[in-house]
């Protein structure tokens, strides 16, 4: 995977969903290492998902069909591409944020879309086999300037500037004592950074649990959110541990993802995945 140019916590602190694009092109140079960093993406996956470039005419002229109108003036558009059956929404969401923070740090904006695209759309301008499908899709390119009315006002309907304090996402033992961020210790930062992470509609599903083995992740889910065509809740935890495991590698703590034995908590917490440092 190549290198960052940034600093993995500033990339992660300026990221924002960009609906609004301007019309600067993606010069040769930065396309190249685009393009390599798909193909990088796609070597870490442990199943068979691709990331595909659709570059040029986009959905442009077409958004509404596209993109329902949420996203304005993208010409570009990168889709990952899974199998129907045996897909990990999980690693789906942890593969497309990896893409996403790497756009980011090459000076891209882009936009998770997991419910306002038209699949079908998608689906006709790539060549899919019949067992495979596009689950999600992002618009690539230079946003504009300021952010647009079609900006702020998405951003405001789901709170997209606020994130839910730790006391309600981080706990040290057990899921009745909240973590206090001034005593998570090295695992300040690498929380903080899934804290900030982009959730679909800004749910922000994640809660993790500290204790010697490690950090444990839960979905606590919104009931019956995000699943009519695809689990996008697991996506959030997948966007979580991208983000987790870049930046506790980059402050020394490398671990791996285990199933692994971990605390009770309430029964709509859904046990996901613990990182053993
Ligand atoms: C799995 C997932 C699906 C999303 N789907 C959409 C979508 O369909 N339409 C949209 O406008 N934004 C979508 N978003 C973007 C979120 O609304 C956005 O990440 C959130 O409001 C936080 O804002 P931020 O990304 O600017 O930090 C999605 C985000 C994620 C993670």
């Amino acid at each position: 995977m190549r290198a960052f140019n940034g600093d993995i916590e500033d990339i992660i602190r300026k990221r924002k969903s960009c609906r609004s694009y301007s019309d600067r092109k993606i010069g040769n140079d930065i396309m190249a290492e685009v393009m390599t960093m798909l193909r990088d993406v796609e070597s870490i996956a442990t199943s068979a998902i691709q990331l595909k470039y659709l570059g040029g005419s986009g959905t442009k002229g077409n958004e509404r069909v596209g993109t329902y109108g949420m996203i304005s003036g993208a010409t570009d558009y990168i889709a990952i591409i899974a199998r129907r059956e045996g897909n990990d929404p999980v690693e789906i969401g942890r593969l497309f944020e990896t893409a996403v923070i790497q756009l980011a740090d090459l000076g891209l904006d882009t936009c998770w879309l997991g419910g306002s695209f038209n699949r079908k759309d998608f689906e006709g301008r790539l060549d899919l086999g019949s067992s495979e499908y596009i689950p999600i899709v992002s618009p690539v390119g230079y946003g504009k300037e300021r952010f647009s009315i079609l900006d702020s006002s998405v951003r405001a309907m789901v709170g997209a500037d606020t994130r839910k304090p730790w006391n309600e996402m981080f706990f040290n033992e057990n899921a009745l004592n909240p973590l206090e961020k001034d005593k998570a210790g090295a695992f300040r930062i690498p929380l903080e950074m899934v804290r900030l992470g982009p959730s679909a509609s800004n749910k922000q599903p994640w809660r993790v649990i500290v204790d010697s083995k490690g950090c444990h992740f839960y979905l606590s889910r919104d009931k019956g959110y995000g699943l009519k065509t695809y689990d996008l809740q697991l996506n959030d935890i997948g966007i979580a541990m991208c983000h987790f495991e870049l930046t506790a590698s980059q402050w020394g703590m490398a671990g791996s993802w285990k199933s692994e034995s971990h605390p009770a908590t309430p029964a709509e917490w859904e046990y996901v995945r613990s990182y053993i440092i």
